[in-house]
């Protein structure tokens, strides 16, 4: 057929006078299918134009590749999860090919080839645009799928705009954008995944393609959503579950989980471009310390590299690195380091000698070097998709951990040079599969935080911090990631909160913004505002940059000081409740930070933009951020029963409020049902709290639960079984509390548990295990802590929470209360 169709075309076209119908489109379809093979789980197809394969990984799980030349083997820097084995029936007829598994249907369409997602019950999910389908413009991929009435798009990881990405379109380049806009895209990460919701329906889809990757939910048309990817196959993965979370359990499972952090990133960290000399920083930290700021972190930015050359210390400035690291650590800090992908060529310089030696960089296709320019000058640029690249990397970690570093923040790895152009021909091992800089530059960031952090379990002895501005899918496995060089602004905090809710529905838990802006100086209030609501952010960092003014909590005079420590004094509180969400996520990929479009899909108030800055913190906070400079805000709250924090003031679900804005509280909510473990004020967590674990449970409708979860917060043990973990449940129905027996060999810190009752009013008694025990009346106050130990006193009175408590002893066993 193709053959006559040859030789027929120019024959037309000599002949014809109408030319336009002569040229060849420059379209390609992926056309109608030809043969068909059945292999268990997967149906391996043959198009008019190319080749396919739609391949069951679970019964949620179904993952398309079409490719205009036979399939290559099947490599990828993002998915781990193998297939399963799940239960499938696949039919074939002459029009279709139907695969159905226990929680989802495809039928792929043969003429032309299309894939339709429905329900088992029937209800159509997701549906391939018949006339467009699967399409190649020259080496562009492109995959259309119908739009569907009142569709709307969540997630895209690291992208700006609203939270419904619904009239708008995306591209994947990782990119250094100093100061972005808060409508710039791309940004520095690239994770192709989102969900698609629309008739109380959901689904995600996740695109696993490195080269330049396109989103479109509906920009500039009505007609279709569409993904693809300037180079390589069209390869994604479809997922359907009926919630949100469940979506986003199977995409972790699909691209992997975080491991356990340790204990002390998940504090405040202080920072700063940059600290130095080494008498400086621990100015800073005596200066935490003296005026009971609770602190953990000290982060080095590019000042204290001699040169900006890695793996050095500047001598002049930092004599004694170890030496400052085990002072700090004396005093409960930890220190973290910036690295730069970029080896300053330099002869005789060890680490560049090195690399050369073991031949780790980056190279053009006629064998010289790429060298490009970043802060050091011309440097050389390890090629971390090689796996002789990661190795020689994970070496050179050994020399932080010889000066005591406990982390390393992966800067500028885009990767970034000045002129912002690397070449597309400079060639990358991608291990194994030789390609050039247009199928490696999306997941370069991806593999140095990797090497990062193979190196750094490798070296230090404990849990390592790793924070990285680049990524790919997946990224969460190695690293936290933070949002870069944002502007000192209102818009910019409240951007950053949805560029953190968008990472979160994309897999990525442990998530960070520059607390105060990096660019510019924010106005009192806004670095009050914004140092508040860090409390409720996965990553505590303030951070700003050269030339801005000082940021650190006391540099915007007495009464800010005394909100902000209010603030980070209760975070501190918090670290129970806030080290078992992290578990969480380590177990089903649930974000620490979630947009309510995760709990509330298909509320449509949460995808007003009046209210789509709204997030929780866990399963229990609801956070409404404002600009700093507002009065008044307005406030949405989804159905169930929600509490004030601070007064314990009830607001019932599905209403919206006005309310006055205080400088010294930021806006948050507690969930009807939630259950929160809180411990006593300490300065780091390398102190220790009382041996009392308090548990603040909030009356509600639903049953609700937590998982506890507790281990030594910084060794590997875990992973062996040492840890401590109970579920914590209340059910309504039977008027019960119950704290499951403990799993795991590690004992408790706490030996007593303190019950507190939030809206118990009628309950005046409970039963422990069968015996009745009196309820004492009492108050807590969450901004209460920091203000009592405050000699100075404290801006903010603090507000009490009528509560009931009880104190019982932390029995490993089963407790029961019954109220
Ligand atoms: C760019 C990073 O985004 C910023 O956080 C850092 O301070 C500077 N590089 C200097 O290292």
């Amino acid at each position: 057929m193709k053959k006559k169709y040859s030789v027929l075309v120019p024959l037309l076209c000599l002949f014809t006078v109408k030319a336009a119908y002569c040229q060849q489109s420059p379209v390609t379809n992926v056309g109608t299918v030809t043969a068909v093979k059945i292999d268990q789980q997967k149906v391996t197809i043959k198009t008019t134009n190319a080749f396919a394969e739609v391949d069951v990984y679970t019964p949620s799980v179904i993952r398309v590749r079409i490719d205009k030349q036979p399939l290559k083997a099947d490599f990828s820097y993002a998915v781990v999860g193998q297939p399963l084995s799940p239960k499938v029936q696949i039919n074939e007829t002459d029009d279709e090919v139907d695969i159905v598994t226990d929680s989802l249907k495809a039928i792929i369409h043969k003429k032309p080839f299309a894939v339709v997602f429905y329900t088992t019950d029937g209800k159509l999910i997701n549906e391939d645009e018949q006339g467009l389908t699967t399409t190649w413009v020259e080496q562009a991929v492109t995959t259309y799928k119908k739009m569907q009435d009142d569709e709307h798009f969540i997630g895209l990881g690291e992208k700006t705009g609203n939270l419904d990405r619904k009239g708008n379109g995306y591209t994947n380049w990782n990119s250094d954008v100093y100061g972005y806009s808060i409508s710039q895209d791309p940004l520095y990460s690239t994770i192709p995944f989102y969900i698609g919701i629309h008739h109380q329906l959901n689904y995600g889809i996740f695109l696993d393609n490195t080269y330049q990757s396109d989103f479109n939910f509906g920009a500039s048309n009505n007609r279709f959503s569409s993904f693809g990817a300037r180079g390589g196959e069209m390869n994604y993965y479809f997922i359907y579950h009926k919630k949100v979370a469940d979506i986003i359990a199977s995409y972790t499972w699909l691209t992997g989980r975080m491991p356990m952090p340790p204990i002390w990133a998940l504090g405040y960290q202080q920072n700063r471009y940059s600290y130095y000399p080494a008498d400086e920083v621990m100015r800073i930290a005596h200066t935490l310390r003296e005026k009971r700021i609770p602190a953990d972190g000290i982060t080095l930015d590019i000042h204290y590299m001699d040169k900006y050359q890695l793996f050095t210390w500047n001598k002049g400035r930092f004599p004694d690195p170890a030496g400052m690291n085990a002072e700090l650590n004396k005093l409960g800090f930890k220190t973290t380091v910036i690295v730069d992908p970029g080896i300053k060529v330099e002869k005789g310089a060890a680490a560049y000698e090195s690399g050369l030696k073991d031949d780790v960089y980056i190279k053009y296709p006629d064998g010289q070097y790429y060298t490009g320019q970043v802060w050091p000058g011309w440097c050389n640029f390890t090629d971390f998709t090689n796996p002789k690249g990661r190795e020689w990397w994970r070496k050179q970690v050994k020399f932080f951990a010889e000066s005591g570093v406990s982390g390393i923040w992966n800067d500028m790895n885009e990767f970034s040079t000045w002129g912002q152009k690397a070449p597309d021909n400079v060639l990358f091992n991608y291990d194994g599969h030789l390609t050039s800089m247009l199928q490696a530059h999306n997941v370069y960031g991806l593999q140095m935080a990797r090497s990062s952090y193979e190196g750094a379990v490798e070296h230090f002895k404990e849990r390592p911090f790793v924070l990285s501005r680049s990524g790919y899918a997946g990224l969460q496995r190695y690293s936290a990631l933070w949002t870069g060089d944002n502007r000192a602004e209102d818009d910019h905090m409240l951007q950053g909160v949805r560029l953190l809710n968008s990472l979160g529905v994309s897999g990525v838990a442990f998530t960070g913004m520059d607390i105060g802006g990096f660019t510019g100086n924010p106005t009192t209030n806004l670095y009050i505002r914004w140092m508040e609501l860090g409390a409720f952010i996965p990553y505590y960092r303030n951070h700003t940059a050269l030339n801005s003014k000082a940021a650190e909590p006391w540099t915007f005079g007495e009464d800010a000081l005394d909100i902000v420590r209010n603030y980070i004094s209760l975070r501190y509180q918090m670290l129970p409740y806030i080290y078992s969400t992290f578990y969480n996520a380590t177990q089903n990929g649930m974000p620490v930070m979630r947009s309510l479009a995760i709990d509330y899909t298909f509320d449509p108030k949460v995808m007003d933009v009046a209210y789509q800055n709204q997030f929780e913190f866990g399963d229990a906070f609801m956070i409404a951020p404002f600009e700093s400079t507002k009065d008044y805000g307005k406030v949405y709250f989804p159905k169930g029963t929600w509490y004030e924090l601070y007064t314990g003031a009830k607001e019932e679900g599905g209403t919206a409020k006005t309310i006055d804005l205080n400088i010294n509280k930021l806006p948050v909510y507690v969930k009807g049902g939630s259950i929160i473990p809180m411990q006593s004020l300490i300065q780091s967590t390398a102190e220790q709290p009382t041996d009392t674990l308090t548990v603040h449970i909030y009356n509600g409708d639903t049953a609700n639960s937590l998982v506890y979860y507790e281990d030594d917060g910084k060794s590997f043990n875990y992973q062996k079984g040492d840890f401590y973990k109970r579920t914590i449940s209340l059910n309504p129905q039977n008027n019960s509390i119950t704290f499951n027996a403990a799993e795991g060999s590690y004992k408790s810190h706490f030996r007593f548990i303190k019950v507190m009752l939030h809206g118990f009013d009628q309950t005046a008694a409970v039963k422990l295990n069968g015996s009745p025990l009196k309820l004492e009346q009492s108050s807590f106050s969450f901004l209460g802590a920091a203000a009592n130990t405050d000699p100075q006193g404290s801006a903010y009175q603090a507000e009490s929470n009528p509560v009931k408590c009880i104190t019982i002893t932390n029995d490993q066993g089963k407790i029961q209360l019954n109220y």
